[in-house]
């Protein structure tokens, strides 16, 4: 009994030795010395032994039992020593380490391109005008000469909020509101957005035009082109490519559109540019003398130009994108890249 006992006390030992973590340890300590563990059963067969045996093999067995419990205390000091260093050591806080930067914003690039064609007009003289973007047909179609059943009407997908009311389709509108609270001289811009049922690489269902009207006396379409001209070359450098079209609006008379190169192919003719080689970015002419009737003006003494250009399509051109929609997805890696 005494062998077995000592042969235990070793067993033991090397077992503490061993136990990596303070919960193995208690494993071993329910082993050896819990109420169905190895020692404690061998105090528990000392019933069958005689009675000159017992003091001997009990003596031994405390002193295995002291032992083991002393190799238990010794290896549990050591192990929460080291597991305290470990914890410490992965919560440490390196007051050396350089902070972490917070991320500025920047303006959305349609903001950044539209304040850029502000303050050009605004260096030219233009007002900035304002107006709803839920509109009355009467101010989107029928003051613009678009009465219903025109078909120019079909020209803009329209998205009808109401019997009567629509979200604006252009900035037009802002020129009928403007005339009919000011009186020549008149020149304005409006910038905005609008709204039509159209959707591809180029067009967007909400986008960004902004407006102009000029109206004064002895105002000629040569005044019209060479201010657009001038703003397109300021705009985007003196060699880029302008050319008019002709065109047609019912609120314009003779009217236009102007194309600028593509800046994504350099005119040699691209998917942004249906492979013309030319991106069309604003239509405009002469305000129509009908218009004129809507608004009190009399078209005898008063000639003026408008014009409506697509601020994406502007931006496009100004930083090489070629998809439309990247303008509205929030990609921050996209955004980055304007601030
Ligand atoms: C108009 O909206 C006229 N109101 C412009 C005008 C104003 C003519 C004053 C005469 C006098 P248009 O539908 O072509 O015209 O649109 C003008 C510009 O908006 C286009 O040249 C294009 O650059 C841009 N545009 C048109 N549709 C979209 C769209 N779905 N997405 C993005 N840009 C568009
Ligand atoms: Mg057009």
């Amino acid at each position: 009994m005494i062998d077995k006992l000592k042969a235990l006390q070793a067993e033991a030992a090397g077992a503490v030795a061993g136990a990596a973590t303070l919960a193995a340890l208690d494993d071993l300590r329910i082993h050896y010395l819990g109420r169905k563990g190895a020692v404690t059963g061998c105090l528990r067969d000392m019933g069958k032994l005689s009675a000159a045996e017992r003091p001997a093999v009990g003596k031994a067995a405390n002193e295995v039992k002291d032992a083991i419990e002393a190799v238990l205390a010794a290896r549990g000091e050591a192990l929460q020593r080291s597991e305290r260093g470990a914890r410490f050591a992965a919560e440490a806080v390196d007051v050396t380490r350089p902070g972490r930067r917070s991320h500025r914003g920047g303006l959305h690039p349609v903001t950044l391109v539209l304040r850029e064609m502000l303050d050009l007009f605004v260096g030219m003289g233009y007002a900035v005008a304002d107006g709803p973007e839920v509109e009355t047909e009467y101010y989107n179609f029928e003051a613009l000469n678009i009465p219903a059943h025109h078909p120019a009407r079909d020209m803009q997908d329209t998205f009808y909020v109401a019997p009567g009311v629509v979200l604006r389709t252009h900035t037009s509108p802002v020129q009928v509101r403007v005339m009919e609270t000011t009186r020549p001289p008149v020149k304005i811009v409006a910038p905005g957005k609008v709204y039509r049922c159209d959707a591809d690489i180029t067009h967007s269902p909400m986008f960004h035009q902004v407006e102009g009207l000029l109206v004064d006396e002895g105002v000629t379409f040569a005044d019209l082109k060479g201010m657009l001209t001038a703003f397109l070359h300021s705009y985007y450098g003196p060699d880029t490519g302008v050319r008019f079209r002709p065109s047609y609006f019912p609120f314009t008379e003779p009217s236009a559109e102007v194309d600028i190169q593509c800046v994504l192919c350099g005119g040699s003719g691209c998917r942004i540019c249906s492979g013309t080689g030319w991106l069309e970015i604003l239509g405009c002419g002469m305000v129509d003398p009908a218009v004129y009737g809507f608004v009190g003006y009399d078209p005898e003494r008063y000639q003026g130009f408008a014009f409506g250009m697509g601020v994406e399509r502007i931006a496009m051109l100004k930083y090489g994108i070629g998809d439309i929609r990247l303008f509205y997805e929030n990609d921050a890696r996209f955004l980055s890249h304007f601030s």
